[in-house]
């Protein structure tokens, strides 16, 4: 079975995949500095056919030491500095990041990687300028530096591939979700508030428009594209085109969970808060047949497993566990 290592799998998206990868009888390394991600998140101890590194990516050393030990066959690309409000109070920290970007694409040209995959972000798109958000179409208006960082990212992922043949697919993922997302998310941090009673806080007057994708979307679309070799050398959008404002997805969480949680209004963000988000996803859609999960059934799910994972206890509840069943 091949060997997959994934950057940043102690995280949301990188944990999840790890666990299918895990699960589907891969070798799978993952490498995190528990940044943000934790060890919580990793795969069950009861299977064996996966290894944790804890290690910074942006470390040339540590990391190239991993990777030749490890010689993967595949190379997920996941880790990096998120969140709005820690990107834009770090800009220096995020550019660091364009030192793991590198060290990926050189030690996957050494070790004759077969394909890397490359987590961008709908943020490449910048303050929108049409809708939807199409991969060629659309012009790249990124400006803030976890942006420029994942557009960067791209152009050095194209010009392996041009110099050296490194094969790669870069996923321009839109918000995706799960349990296992950080608290400081939007949907994780509405339903955590709705579970308790306390307030939903909306930054600014929730016009702002977002699509989400639940966490399983994601990753099996992506097991689908390393399997079926599908997108070799293409950028895609990945995520989900429902798109719903801010304040709405307050209310919409507050009554599927029957919560009597207030909704309330902070400051809006200066920066870093786009107006709009809405993803083509023709090139998705032409490689899958199924469904996306409804909104509805993923925030019931991120509900149900907080209360697995001990996030929100039983006693904190102000709903009732009818509503998940
Ligand atoms: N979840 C989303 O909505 C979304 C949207 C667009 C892009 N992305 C991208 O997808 C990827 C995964 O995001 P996520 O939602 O799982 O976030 P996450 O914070 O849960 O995962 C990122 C992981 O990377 C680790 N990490 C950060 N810097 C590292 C470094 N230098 N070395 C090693 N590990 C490091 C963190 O500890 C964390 O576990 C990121 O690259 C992010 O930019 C996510």
């Amino acid at each position: 079975m091949n060997k997959v290592l994934i950057t940043g799998g102690a995280g949301n998206v990188g944990g999840a995949l790890a666990e299918l990868l895990v699960n589907k009888g891969y070798q799978v390394i993952i490498v995190d500095n528990l940044l943000t991600g934790s060890k919580d998140k990793l795969p069950s101890k009861e299977f064996s056919n996966w290894k944790f590194h804890h290690t910074d990516v942006n470390d040339y050393d540590s990391f190239s030491k991993v990777m030749k030990e490890e010689r993967p066959d595949y190379v997920f690309h996941y880790a990096a500095l998120v969140g709005v409000d820690r990107t834009l109070a770090n800009p220096v920290m995020v550019l660091e990041d364009l030192k793991g970007i590198r060290n990926v694409c050189e030690l996957c040209v050494d070790l004759n990687v077969k394909r890397v995959f490359f987590s961008s972000s709908s943020e490449v798109y910048g303050e929108p300028v049409e809708f939807p958000q199409e991969e060629e179409r659309t012009p790249l208006n990124a400006k803030l530096p976890y942006a420029q960082v994942k557009a960067i990212g791209e152009a050095f992922f194209k010009s392996y591939k041009q110099t050296y043949g490194l094969d790669f697919t870069i996923f321009r993922f839109f918000n995706t979700y799960g349990p296992k997302q950080s608290g400081d998310f939007v949907i994780g941090k509405f339903v955590r508030a709705a579970m308790k009673g306390d307030d939903i806080t909306i930054i600014g007057d929730g016009s702002q428009t977002r699509t989400f994708c639940y966490i399983d979307d994601n990753i099996y679309f992506t097991l689908r594209c390393l399997e079926e070799d599908l997108f070799v050398n293409q950028v895609l959008n990945l995520g989900n085109d429902n798109e719903i404002s801010v304040k709405d997805l307050g209310c919409f969480i507050k009554e599927t969970l029957n919560s009597p949680s207030n909704l309330v209004h902070l400051p809006a963000r200066e920066e870093g808060d786009m107006t709009r988000r809405l993803p083509a996803l023709e090139r998705m859609r032409s490689a899958t047949n199924s469904d996306l999960v409804d909104l509805r059934t993923g925030v019931i799910r991120v509900a149900e497993g907080l209360l697995e994972m001990g996030e929100v206890n039983e006693d904190e509840l102000v709903i009732s566990l009818g509503i998940l069943a």
